[in-house]
C-alpha cells in the first residue's frame, strides 16, 4: 500500500513526458568562512523539446542551477533527474554551452574541437565522429572555417563552434548559460534566429539562461522567473507563439514578466498563460 502510494506520488511529481525534473533544489556554496545560498527550494520540470528559459536578475543562481543540472555541483537538498536518472556527475546526456568565448581549446581547429567530445566518450570511431562533426558544423554555418583555429574566429563564430560541439553529442538536453550575452546586439539577434532555426530542424531540448526579458521571449516556449538572491521560483510563464514574438501580445507579456520580476511576492508555481 505504501509502495503504491509512493509510486503515485512519484508519478505526480514528474508528469509523463518530463525530461528534466528539478525537485525542491537548494544549492549552497560553502567556503571556510561563509555559506552562500544560491537557490532555495527551486522546482520545475522540462519536457521533451522545450526551449526552457531560466530568467532572473544577476546573482539569483541561474548559472548555479545549470551547473547542478550539468552535474558539476551537488544540491544541498532536493533532487535532479534527467530522463528518469538522478544526476550525480557530468555526462554526455547533458552538454553545456557557456557565455565565455574561451571555452574552446585553442590548439584544436574547429573540426577537432567539435570532434573532441565524440572521440573522448569512446562511442565513435574517428571517421564516424568526423562525419557527425561536419554535419553540425554545417548546421551552424561554419563549414568555411572548419580548419581554422579559435583565435582567428569572431565571438559569434566561437559560440557557433561551442553550439555545434554540444549538439553533435546529441544530448538529452543542451544547457546554455547566457551563450550570446557577450555578443554585439546585431550578432546576438542573428544567433537567436539561428538557434531557433536549428531547433526547428531537430527539436532538441534546451535549458537557456538569460537575464534579458526580450531574449527570453524570443527564444523560449516556457520561462521560469526567479527572484533575486537567493533564487526562488516566482512564476512560470508560457510564452506566446514564436511567430507572434513581434506583436502587441508579446509586448504585453514582456510587461507582465517585468512586473512579476520586480514584484515583492514570491508566487511559487503560479502559472501565467502567455
Ligand atoms: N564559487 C562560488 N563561491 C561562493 N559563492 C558563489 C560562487 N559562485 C556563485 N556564488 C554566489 O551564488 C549566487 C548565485 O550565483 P550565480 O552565478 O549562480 O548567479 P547568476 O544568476 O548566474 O548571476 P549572473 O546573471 O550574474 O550570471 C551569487 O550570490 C554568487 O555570489
Ligand atoms: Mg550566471
Amino acid at each position: 500500500m505504501v509502495a503504491e502510494l509512493n509510486k503515485i506520488a512519484n508519478e505526480a511529481s514528474a508528469p509523463a513526458g518530463t525530461l528534466v525534473d528539478v525537485d525542491s533544489v537548494t544549492l549552497q556554496y560553502k567556503t571556510s568562512s561563509l555559506l552562500v545560498t544560491a537557490t532555495e527550494s527551486v522546482s520545475f520540470s522540462v519536457e521533451q523539446s522545450d526551449r526552457f528559459v531560466l530568467l532572473g536578475p544577476s546573482g539569483c543562481g541561474k548559472s548555479t542551477l545549470l551547473k547542478a543540472i550539468g552535474g558539476y555541483m551537488k544540491p544541498t537538498s532536493g533532487s535532479i533527474r534527467v530522463a528518469g536518472r538522478p544526476v550525480v556527475r557530468p555526462g554526455a546526456d547533458r552538454m553545456m554551452v557557456f557565455q565565455e568565448f574561451d571555452q574552446l581549446p585553442p590548439w584544436k581547429t574547429v573540426l577537432e574541437n567539435v570532434m573532441f567530445p565524440l572521440l573522448a566518450t569512446g562511442r565513435m570511431r574517428r571517421r564516424e565522429a568526423e562525419e557527425r562533426a561536419r554535419h553540425y558544423i554545417d548546421k551552424v554555418k561554419l563549414t568555411r572555417a572548419i580548419d581554422s583555429y579559435p583565435h582567428t574566429l569572431s565571438g559569434g563564430m566561437k559560440q557557433r563552434v561551442a553550439i555545434a560541439r554540444g549538439m553533435a553529442m546529441q544530448p538529452d538536453v543542451l544547457l546554455m548559460d547566457e551563450p550570446f550575452a557577450a555578443l554585439d546586439a546585431l550578432t546576438r539577434r542573428q544567433m537567436q534566429d539561428e538557434l531557433l532555426q536549428l531547433w526547428d530542424e531537430t527539436r532538441f531540448t534546451v535549458i537557456f539562461v538569460t537575464h534579458s526579458i526580450a531574449e527570453a521571449i524570443k527564444i523560449s516556449n516556457r520561462i521560469l522567473l526567479l527572484s533575486p538572491h537567493p533564487g526562488r521560483v516566482k512564476a512560470e510563464v508560457r510564452n506566446v507563439d514564436a511567430a507572434k514574438s513581434d506583436t502587441t501580445e508579446a509586448a504585453a507579456l514582456e510587461k507582465r514578466i517585468h512586473d512579476l520580476l520586480f514584484s515583492e511576492a514570491v508566487e511559487e508555481h503560479s502559472h501565467v498563460q502567455g
